[in-house]
């Protein structure tokens, strides 16, 4: 049971003395209320073992785009590649230890929007009892999967902030409930009702048209600042029927009297010195009369029966008040200015409305099922800060290349113009995923810190028999070996040796070591002395049972568009193998070209060898090109940074014997191609034109 924190009890001691009655939460803090209702279902842990028990993945720096010499990961908008369970308890710590702010101060994040997988994609086999039982199991599992990202993300919001959770017709009301238990049902400000389509045209049944938007408040304040939507020229015509000939403005007349619960019905108003009476009652006060028409707001006239009515112009119209049903953002057609060819991706118009309500300039806004990046962009033209996380690589090659052509793109206020800046500095981050070789080349330092929080160590320097060590696993001691200083020492048993004559009374049960894979020369896991273990922990190492109960699974990318939306999890970290890639690179020269009035010749890469080198402690076996996920080309490489311009799934280049085909007069420079497979390891190589030759 969460405890009252010290401003809340000073809080309720308050409304305790004046009598008054407690907020539903503080009650439950206070008593051991059971809830009165809660979903339950397999496989639901306890909250506080989610938040203890995720690993936190520190983040590798890959790239900064938009150089600047500010080293400070603090000042950089974040595009995070990994699962973003694991880099949302990272990003937990780097609140707490103030690396996370909005505009004005506040610590933590302004406005999360999320747009997670909608629901879990099954095998089925069996009869039908069997395929609702495993739906079931599926849906659990789904629900599962969000709550826990669910929890860290309440922990993430500033106290002011707020979360938008968009999801489909299947699996909401089940997630409505979760988030309720998790925010507090009190903090349910509304569902937004957005229409996503104009209908799929299902052969029987009902078209599911619209998607909900579930908006909850982290704290007792929500911020939200009132939009407006405009009117389409149709609609300003029906309402503003009237035109000004002077002017050319259109207008409506407005009357001042009102039916029912109006004000004092047969009392008398003076307007612009006259006196009227009416039957019906009148909108407002005549103070309120008074002070609108000597702010000049309503322009008053007479009726010739002598009725006042008032003006209203259509260019002085705001727009209708926004309420939850949102059903007037236009779709994104594959042809429109806005797509750039994620599966899944909303429109930018959507996001506007959100950040806009949601946040202020320079506040922190977070998107950890990022895809095709929506919420970065329109973030970025906004003026906010942002962080971007996505598992698929496909996502992210899409979010960088959004984001560095943002100054084409449409202007949020005027969209006919183009936004027409570039976008402010950002960094593109590993997290689970490493690049060894950059670990490697790190300061010692540098070294060091990453080391520890790779294996959820707790940087401490300390001393035991003038023996220096680095920090704690739980209460047990850790070293980082030094193999920078000491390049030609090595990890031996003679070493252990040493240690345990130096350290032996006095240290626990285990020691802790972390030690290049490289520099280790024996293979348990760990060596025994006296009462204590040695545990060796290798850099890379793909499997942590030793210390983290649950199993390491890696990352996964998708083979198919279809698969691109699927729910992911991975548990652990790894270090990129480059996979072992062997091609042929062929010129195509196409028959009677003139004929069919076809101008190019194809040019084809024919994938012969594809194999992932996953480090493993049991030995692995996988078919030839099996776990190729997808190819990426960019047919003008600039020499720096991947530009994506096509992409090719696994499951469609073997249907044509895995020839990545395509025409010439796409190339417009240097080819870079990039293999990736299904664990998320790459293999890129450049190519030129030239390089491709007659098929023999
Ligand atoms: C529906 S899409 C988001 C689309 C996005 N709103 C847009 O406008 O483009 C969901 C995304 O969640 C990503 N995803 C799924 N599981 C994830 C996980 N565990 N961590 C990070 N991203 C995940 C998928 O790769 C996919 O890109």
């Amino acid at each position: 049971m969460d405890k009252l924190n010290d401003i809340e009890r000073q809080i309720a001691i308050q409304l305790l003395r004046e009598g008054k009655s407690l907020p539903d939460d503080y009650k439950s803090k206070i008593f051991d209320v059971k809830k009165e209702y809660e979903l339950i279902y397999e496989g639901k842990q306890r909250e506080e073992d989610i938040l203890a028990d995720t690993m936190a993945v520190p983040l590798q720096r890959v790239k900064t785009f938009r150089n600047s010499d500010d080293d400070d990961d603090t000042m950089m908008n974040k595009l995070i590649f990994g699962d973003n369970l694991q880099i949302l308890k990272t990003l937990l710590q780097m609140k707490n230890e103030g690396k996370l702010k909005n505009a004005d101060g506040t610590p933590g994040v302004r406005l999360i929007y999320i747009d997670p997988p909608f629901a879990t994609k099954q095998e089925f086999r069996g009869s039908k009892d069997q395929k609702a039982y495993q739906d079931k199991i599926a849906g659990a599992k789904f629900v599962e999967y969000l709550r826990k990202r669910l929890i860290f993300l309440r922990e993430l919001l500033s106290s002011d902030g707020s979360i938008y959770v968009h999801l489909d017709w299947k699996k909401c009301h089940y997630v409505k409930i979760v988030m309720d238990e998790t925010f507090g049902e009190n903090k349910f400000e509304t569902e937004i009702v957005y229409k996503r389509t104009l209908g799929h045209h299902l052969a029987s049944g009902m078209d599911k048209m619209t998607d909900s938007i579930f908006l909850y408040r982290k704290g007792e304040y929500l911020l939200f600042k009132q939009t407006y939507q405009s009117l389409t020229d149709e609609e300003i015509k029906e309402k503003f029927p009237f035109v000004e000939k002077e002017t050319g403005r259109r207008y409506t007349h407005e009357k001042l009297e009102q039916k029912s619960n109006a004000y004092s019905k047969d009392q008398i108003r003076v307007i612009n010195g006259r006196k009227v009476k009416t039957e019906l009652g009148w909108r407002w006060t005549q103070e309120t009369f008074d002070k609108r028409i000597a702010e000049n707001l309503y322009l008053i006239f007479w009726t010739k029966e002598g009725k006042p009515r008032y003006k209203r112009y259509a260019d002085e119209y705001r727009g209708r008040k926004l309420g939850n049903l949102w059903d007037d953002i236009e779709l994104i057609s594959s042809n429109s200015s806005e797509a750039v060819g994620y599966p899944t991706q909303k429109p930018e118009a959507l996001l506007t409305r959100i950040i806009k309500a949601s946040s202020n300039e320079g506040d922190l806004v977070l998107d950890c099922f990022a895809g095709s990046g929506t919420t970065l962009a329109v973030a970025e033209k906004l003026g906010r800060q942002w962080i971007g996380i996505d598992c698929g690589k496909l996502s992210i090659y899409t979010m960088q290349k959004r984001l560095l052509k943002i100054e084409e793109s449409k202007d949020i206020e005027n969209p006919k113009k183009k936004y027409g800046k570039q976008c402010n500095l950002f960094a593109l981050y590993n997290a689970g995923l490493y690049d060894y070789k950059m670990i490697k080349e790190l300061h010692w330092e540098q070294y060091r810190e990453f080391a520890l929080k790779l294996f959820q160590c707790r940087s401490e320097r300390h001393e035991i028999s003038k023996i220096q060590l680095d920090g704690y696993l739980g209460a047990d001691n850790v070293m980082v070996f030094n193999h920078q200083k000491y390049s030609d020492a090595v990890m031996d048993r003679g070493f252990i040796d040493d240690l345990h004559s130096y350290l032996k009374d006095k240290i626990g049960k285990q020691f802790f070591i972390i030690a290049p894979a490289a520099s280790v020369k024996f293979l348990e896991d760990y060596i025994e002395k006296g009462n204590t273990k040695y545990y060796i922990l290798r850099i890379p190492y793909s499997i942590i049972e030793e210390i983290h109960d649950r199993g390491f699974e890696r990352i996964k990318q998708p083979v198919n568009e279809k698969d691109v939306n699927d729910t992911v999890e991975s548990v652990g970290f790894d270090f990129i193998q480059i996979p072992i890639v062997e091609c042929r690179y062929i010129k195509e020269n196409r028959e009677n070209k003139e004929f069919f009035n076809i101008k190019e010749d194809k040019y084809i890469i024919k994938i012969d060898r594809f194999e992932s080198r996953i480090l493993s402690r049991k030995p692995v076996h996988f078919e030839n090109i099996e776990t190729l996920s997808m190819v990426m080309l960019d047919y003008d490489f600039d020499g720096e940074v991947f530009d994506l311009d096509e992409v090719f799934y696994a499951e469609d280049l073997k249907k044509i014997d895995y020839e990545v085909r395509f025409d010439k007069e796409k190339v417009k420079g240097d080819i870079m191609i990039i293999y990736l497979d299904v664990f998320g390891n790459e293999k890129r190589e450049v190519k030129r034109v030239e390089d491709f030759s007659q098929r023999s």
